[in-house]
């Protein structure tokens, strides 16, 4: 598929998805909602891709929804405007759950729904000066569709500040809350990136996607009740074919076959 917003290029195993309107600063209209969604489908049924990293082209990562947009959606009639809403909400859950790891890589300005889409991906690593802010409410909304995603990563107390006084925060203050996984200097976020993804491309495959999985089905079970769905889960696991190469790999000291 061709993409008019986003710029998408394969190297090697990864999966490069460029958001690519660098004169609004990425902000995300209906196109950008459309090609991002299909975009980690596409990746998700792509056997040759084990890895998604998405970034931005230009000055900033994202500035979010796109305002003019945004408006223009405010006065379609409610149930279109209800549509359109389900439609960006459904974008940030392709994001989240992707089968593939996804990885952002954040500089500049990840404001409103910028934020929204680091803390979809499942690593995010930021530049220590890249602004944040969950400014929704300076202009008179609220980070609705993307409260889950952040909410699972900076969680409710946090939020309760961040949301109500939609104060702008640094790559620092991102780390510190968890919002991303680290903040480096600008000069190392390549490098900080790409050790990241050669972390995820030594994983084996099915045991990343299984990952995921077990970080949904757990998170919300008490310690009691993880019980047979933990047990069960190493059993099925332990049994696999990449889990038995994974041990033998070891136990020969040699490097698993993922990762020839
Ligand atoms: N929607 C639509 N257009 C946007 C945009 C957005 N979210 N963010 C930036 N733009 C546009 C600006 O209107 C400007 O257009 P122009 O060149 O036609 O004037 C262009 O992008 C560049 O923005 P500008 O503000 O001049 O760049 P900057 O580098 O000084 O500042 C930001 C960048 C991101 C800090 C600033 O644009 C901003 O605060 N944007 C709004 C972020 C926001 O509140 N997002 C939440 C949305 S819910």
């Amino acid at each position: 598929m061709s993409y008019e917003t986003l710029e998408i290029a394969m190297d090697g195993p990864v999966r490069n998805v460029r958001l690519n309107r660098p004169d609004v600063r990425n902000a995300f209209n209906g196109v950008v909602v459309d090609e991002l969604t299909k975009a980690f489908k596409e990746a998700d049924e792509d056997d040759s891709t084990r890895a998604v990293l998405l970034s931005g082209n230009g000055k900033s990562f994202s500035a979010g929804a796109d305002l003019a947009w945004m408006k223009e959606q405010a006065g379609l009639p409610h149930a279109e405007n209800a549509a359109g809403a389900d439609y960006m909400a459904r974008m940030f859950l392709a994001i989240a759950r992707c089968k593939k790891p996804v990885v952002a890589r954040v500089h500049g300005h990840a404001l409103g729904g910028g934020s929204g889409l680091t803390a979809a991906a499942d690593v995010a690593i930021c530049t220590e000066g890249c602004l944040f802010g969950l400014t929704e409410v300076k202009l008179g909304i609220v980070p609705a569709v993307i409260s889950p995603f952040v909410l699972q990563k900076i969680g409710a107390g946090r939020a309760r500040t961040l949301f109500l006084t939609g104060e702008r925060f640094d790559g620092r203050e991102a780390q510190r809350i968890g919002l991303v996984h680290r903040a480096v200097a600008e000069d190392q976020l390549d490098e900080a990136v790409k050790a990241t993804v050669k972390e995820l491309l030594s994983a084996g495959p099915a045991a990343v996607a299984s990952a995921k999985e077990l970080i949904r089905s757990v998170a919300d079970l008490s310690l009691e009740d993880a019980i047979p769905v933990t047990s069960k889960w190493i059993a099925d696991l332990r049994a696999t074919d990449e889990a038995k190469e994974g041990f033998t790999a070891f136990l020969e000291k040699r490097k698993p076959g993922w990762m020839s």
